[in-house]
């Protein structure tokens, strides 16, 4: 008997440089890709039944193809694929497959992993049914999904980095997204020990916005400059002008109230261990802090985060500026 082949897609994680919450009421931010990818293996069966297996489901999640289209629910664990799944079939014929998903990485890190099993996910089934989807494509439909899946929240900014990798000047909903020429950028990444959720913490950003649209306006504008100025400092790689940045963008992120006592902690060690600037990067609440140091000092940054004392926090190795999403051979 001859089983139908496998197609395996991958995307990579995402770490927000500048601009988080000021992106999702118009202003541009800057994020890069992470070389953590997130892998969805797709086998088309020959019934109408789907099999989802995924890190975060206890079991298989399996239901038929129609269901899935009308809006049968899903487990959390699958919220994001099964999301994916729908947006696919609203413009093609639903059709049953076996689903796999695997990540490198720890959800629990805020690195991106929903969008990027969902662009992996689109990227797959569309190779596998044989649709042709262009990168603008693919990140329109993963889009659509990741806004099911969230709610309506959410910029796209790390579904455009799930899609087209490197490091992206972005503006909602990916009306610009514009690739910035870098490499490798010097960061350290400290992971703080605790999972936050980004629709909480954009919600209490947005009640903060209710309750002083005028003084939270100002904070957006200065976000704006802050990117545009980031994105110079970064083309001209003035490493301490861009870790001067970083700094201003925690102080207005801590200005709307998303900063904690952990990720201050870690990013004040990080400055101390001679980091040129650092910050949250995402919605905060917890998640991850970034650090730009020159070469030399990443030891003794990468020392004095690991060192922080604080339970669960550590230093997660990241490469910045991987590549989009992709088929894997
Ligand atoms: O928490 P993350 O890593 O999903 O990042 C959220 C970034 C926000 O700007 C707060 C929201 C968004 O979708 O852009």
């Amino acid at each position: 008997m001859t089983h139908p082949p496998t197609v395996t897609a991958s995307a990579p994680a995402k770490l927000m440089l500048y601009g988080e919450h000021a992106v999702v009421y118009g202003a541009p931010c800057i994020v890069t890709a992470a070389d953590l990818r997130v892998r969805a293996s797709v086998t088309l069966r020959d019934d109408d039944r789907v099999i989802i297996r995924a890190p975060l489901l206890p079991e298989p999640f399996a239901a038929r193809a129609d269901d899935i289209l009308r809006g049968a629910d899903a487990p959390p664990g699958a919220r994001f694929v099964v999301a994916a799944l729908r947006a696919c079939w609203r413009t093609a014929t639903p059709c049953g497959l076996e689903l796999r998903t695997q990540a490198d990485f720890s959800h629990s890190y805020g690195l991106g992993s929903s969008s990027a099993v969902t662009v992996a996910t689109v990227k797959a089934l569309s190779a596998a049914t044989g649709r042709v989807l262009d990168a603008r494509q693919l990140f329109r439909l993963s889009y659509d999904a990741v806004l099911e899946a969230q709610e309506g929240i959410g910029s796209g900014y790390d579904v455009a980095a799930a899609v087209f990798g490197g490091t992206l000047y972005y503006v909602t909903p990916g009306d610009v997204i514009e690739p910035l020429p870098l490499g490798e950028l010097p960061l350290v990444i400290g992971y703080s020990g605790v999972k936050a959720s980004t629709t909480e913490w954009v919600q209490r950003a947005a009640g903060l916005r209710e309750r002083h649209p005028a003084l939270v306006q100002h904070i957006w504008r200065l976000m704006q400059e802050l990117v545009d100025e980031a994105r110079a400092a970064l083309a001209r790689r003035d490493w301490p002008a861009c870790g001067r940045l970083m700094d201003i963008n925690h102080g207005l992120l801590s200005a709307i109230g998303v900063s904690t006592a952990r990720l201050d902690a870690l990013i004040h060690a990080a400055r101390a261990a001679g980091a040129h600037g650092a910050k949250l990067s995402g919605a905060g609440g917890g998640d991850c802090m970034i650090a730009l140091a020159d070469e030399g000092r990443h030891a003794a940054v990468a020392a004095a985060l690991d060192g922080s004392g604080l339970p669960g926090a550590c230093v997660v190795a990241v490469r910045t500026g991987a590549e989009g999403a992709r088929i894997e051979a």
